[in-house]
């Protein structure tokens, strides 16, 4: 049996190379949940990005794990119920702070921004307002008191307030007009809101909020057009708040790209402002796996759109989520499970922040090879989407020579012609920019 020198050598090499890959590997591994990782609003402050949720009274009252999960986790926060009308106004002459002022004391001291939620809402208004017989000035009067009062209490101090909530109508996207406040006032209700807010705060953001308006239909574009008539008239306002109470199995589309860009066509920002993504229990095996990708396309969505400017949920953990109580049989729908532990949805948060907007797929041409449409760009992940006009095209592929930088389209019902809108939409949420092709 030889002895040959060098071996001795080669060992120590070799445990040396073996003892560095490990620390490699251990270092550039992240465990999802162990004490390492950083919290959601670390990553969001890193990009400038306000990651946030709405806080419950009963909780933040009596379960520490709550307000700690809280603080260390989000950089904004909403009162769920607080700041509503129930809550802060018990009769016309006396207003109840205690709540609003402990969210937001707790909210400066923890350095979060806050949204106040909601001025004007046909919902939980107390029964001595809409059981009150009010004429219409008087109504005019309480409304212009309330939200002075409420708005100038915090002034300087709320970051954007949700001045009027769901005052559009789910099918017709006319204006609702069995809520209290048109019955009593009429339409010009929603003007007068945002004026008296600007006079309260000079300088908050001022936003209308509402549900099912995300995408394109009857609502969003009903939204749309208050919208577009309230900047013609002057109303001093400042954006638009998505709720996105959702359905387990959501996912963004072109729809929400091109509904976002003629929101900001009228100069305003949008916010995600209630999120949940809630799931029929019990729930199946997947289930927690594709809330996750909804909430990993809400928020690269958001990411990448520049007029988004926050993401709200409605509430952290599911142990304490409006869910249950309002869709009976539902739930499941936060980012927290039950005992606060975080959920495949946290960490597609977490890494869709980390990550951001880095790895955003790119059309820079699109030339038509006899019943193919050749894309190419940069990015392209394998299961990349195609869309035309925001028509999903059915068979899509990446190339086998060249797999991330083009993608070949077969002739799928639809031909392509000059001026037609190209997008992509890679498997990670994330879209490329609109590509208009010309012949
Ligand atoms: C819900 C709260 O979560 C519940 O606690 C309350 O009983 C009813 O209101 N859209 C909104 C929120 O704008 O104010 C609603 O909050 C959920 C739907």
């Amino acid at each position: 049996m030889g002895w040959r020198i060098g071996e001795p050598i080669m060992d120590t090499c070799r445990v040396i190379f073996v003892s560095l890959s490990l620390v490699i590997l251990v270092l550039s591994t992240r465990v999802p949940g162990t004490a390492q990782d950083r919290p959601l609003r670390i990553y969001a402050d890193e990009r400038g990005f306000l990651i946030g949720t709405a806080v419950a009274m009963t909780p933040f009252r009596s379960e520490s794990i709550y307000n700690e999960t809280l603080k260390n986790e989000f950089n904004i926060l909403v009162a769920e119920n607080a700041f509503k009308w129930d809550s802060v106004r018990p009769s016309r002459d006396t207003f109840n702070f205690a709540d609003t002022d402990a969210l937001v004391d707790f909210a400066e001291a923890n350095h979060m921004k806050i949204r106040g939620h909601t001025l004007v809402w046909h919902s939980q208004i107390p029964s001595w307002l809409s059981g009150g017989n009010f004429t219409r000035d008087e109504v005019i009067s309480i409304l212009r008191e309330h939200i002075l009062t409420i708005v100038g209490r915090y002034r300087g101090r709320v970051w954007a307030w949700d001045v009027v909530n769901e005052a559009v109508n789910d099918s017709s996207g006319a204006l609702r007009t069995s809520s209290f406040w048109f019955q009593t006032i009429g339409p010009d209700y929603i003007k007068l809101a945002f004026e008296y807010a600007r006079d309260g705060d000079p300088d908050a953001r001022l936003y209308y909020n509402d549900y099912s308006i995300e995408d394109l239909g009857a609502k969003s574009t009903g939204v749309y057009n208050l919208m577009s008539s309230l900047k013609s008239q002057g109303a001093p306002i400042d954006g638009v708040g998505w709720q996105m109470h959702q359905i387990n199995g959501f996912r963004t589309d072109p729809a929400h790209k091109t509904n976002a860009k003629r929101i900001a066509g009228l100069g305003l920002e949008i916010s995600i402002t209630e999120m949940d993504v809630r799931m029929s229990l019990p729930s199946a095996p997947d289930d927690l796996n594709q809330q996750s990708i909804a909430y990993r396309d809400a928020i690269n969505f958001c990411l990448t759109t520049p007029n988004c400017t926050a993401l709200l949920t409605w509430g952290f953990t599911d142990k304490h989520s409006w869910i249950p109580g309002f869709f009976a049989g539902w739930g499941d729908a936060l980012i927290f499970d039950s005992s606060y532990q975080p959920k495949p949805a946290y960490f597609a948060l977490r890494d869709a922040l980390i990550q951001g907007a880095d790895s955003a797929p790119a059309i820079s041409g699109a030339q038509r090879d006899r019943k193919k449409l050749l894309i190419n760009g940069g990015g392209f992940l394998e299961g990349a989407e195609f869309f035309i006009n925001g028509e999903k095209q059915k068979k899509v592929f990446n190339s086998l020579e060249s797999p991330s930088v083009t993608l070949v389209a077969k002739k799928s019902g639809k031909k392509v012609r000059t001026g037609d809108i190209l997008l992509v939409k890679n498997p990670d949420g994330l879209f490329s920019n609109e590509f208009v092709y010309s012949h």
